[in-house]
């Protein structure tokens, strides 16, 4: 059989797959068949969750059990918040959950993997814990006591009040919710594919999600949004936005927050992105931070539009973000609390039809290399 090596796996499909589906050049994104634009207006986190893992949307007796299944989820072991208050707090948030979520593994052995209820359950509890992880972490780097979930409060209400230890405004809920459902699935993404190769091997839920945070935390995958903040706190003014864009055009760096492997048109989750952040700063007023971020999404567009380069889902996620009073460091973790669902999903549809992963490679080395004895080998004597 012919191997012609694609970089980056460009263009090869890895699986049949009935989750989510893109159209890079219309711009659409589609949960099983749903336009993203219906679910970010009229969905919930929960409901899209369960859409995602069940391929349909819950009737309302389903859709009750499953906000109260994942609130009644949420606590997390006292072990776990101990183990997150031995993590230094210098440390990044994305390696803080990646640590949780694989001792979480420990207190709730799936080990067997071919019981669909007990997967499910398991899918259930990841969901509903990474948003206590992701605050409690956050609460212990700040010097803050780590809250309880409280109960009542809906999946995104309750992170924020995790986070904050304040009920919070329904525009903010609401924003979250909208993030949480935009991050939830995109077709095969480096972090997708991770999650099925480690899922492959049969390996438990939590060796799954754990594999696809480390993935989504390099900074040309989630790790972006973060960059985007630092690059438009490092423009300053708008009066720098263009001149700094030419710069980095001119020195041949990327700009974080734009362009996409799929995407040549723009992404329509930065469309409800960037209404969503015009929300905002109606409600909150503007900032500073937000008119650099429409000046540099000008410019860019203007100048690598005709390439295909807008901006990306990264790209005004961080906006709403920092209006919502959270770290830069923290808005990968809060795009895995979005992407649990989507990975899980994908884990339990590799599952169906498993094969382990194994492709091949070019050989590009050399054979029959002669082995030197340590002390016949050249170089500086100590
Ligand atoms: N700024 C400037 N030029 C860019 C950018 C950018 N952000 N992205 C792509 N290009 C150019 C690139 O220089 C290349 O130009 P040329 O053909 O002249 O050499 C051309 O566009 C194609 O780039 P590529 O590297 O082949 O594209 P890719 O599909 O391998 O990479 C990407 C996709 C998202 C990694 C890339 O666009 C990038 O590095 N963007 C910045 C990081 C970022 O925002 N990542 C978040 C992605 S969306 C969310 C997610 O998936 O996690």
């Amino acid at each position: 059989m012919p191997h012609e090596f694609v970089p980056g796996l460009e263009g090869v499909p890895i699986a049949k797959s009935a989750i989510s589906f893109v159209d890079g050049l219309k711009g659409i994104l589609e949960y099983r068949g749903i336009r993203i634009q219906h679910l970010a207006e009229h969905s919930t986190y929960e409901e899209t969750a369960h859409l995602l893992l069940k391929g349909e949307l819950p009737d309302p007796a389903t859709l009750d059990a499953i906000i109260h299944d994942l609130a009644h989820h949420r606590r997390l072991e006292s072990q776990i918040i101990e183990l997150i208050k031995c993590l230094p707090e210098y440390g990044h948030p994305m390696d803080a959950l990646q640590a949780a979520i694989a001792a979480l593994g420990m207190f709730h052995p799936a080990k067997d993997v071919t019981d669909d209820a007990r997967n499910f359950r398991a899918c259930i509890r990841l969901i509903a814990k990474l948003p206590t992880i992701v605050s409690a972490y956050e609460r212990f780097r700040n010097g803050a006591e780590i809250l309880p979930p409280l109960d009542g409060l809906g999946h995104s209400a309750n992170f924020l009040y995790m986070l904050t230890g304040e009920e919070p405004n329904p525009v903010s809920v609401n924003a979250l919710d909208v993030c949480l459902i935009l991050h939830a699935d995109h077709t095969m993404n480096a972090s997708t594919f991770s999650g099925r190769v480690t899922g492959s091997t049969l390996a438990d839920p939590y060796t799954v999600v754990s594999s696809a945070v480390g993935t989504l935390a390099g900074p040309l995958h989630g790790g972006a949004n973060e960059q985007v903040l630092d690059m438009l706190r490092d423009i300053g003014s708008v009066q720098h936005a263009e001149s700094y864009i030419e710069e980095k055009m001119a020195n041949k760096e990327r700009i974080m927050g734009f362009g996409h492997r799929v995407y040549k048109t723009k992404d329509p989750r930065a469309i409800i992105l960037r209404r969503l952040a015009d929300q905002m700063t109606e409600e909150h007023g503007s900032t500073e931070l937000y008119e650099i971020a429409l000046k540099v999404d000008d410019v860019v567009t203007e100048r690598l539009g005709a390439k295909g380069i807008y901006a990306n889902v990264d790209f005004y996620s961080g906006i709403v973000y920092d209006a919502l009073g959270i770290r830069p460091d923290a808005f990968t973790p809060i795009f895995a609390m979005g992407r649990v669902a989507g990975w899980l999903a994908h884990w339990l549809e590799q599952l169906i039809d498993n094969r382990i992963f194994r492709p091949t490679q070019i050989y590009a080395g050399e054979h029959d290399v002669q082995y030197i004895p340590t002390e016949q080998r050249g170089g500086n004597p100590r």
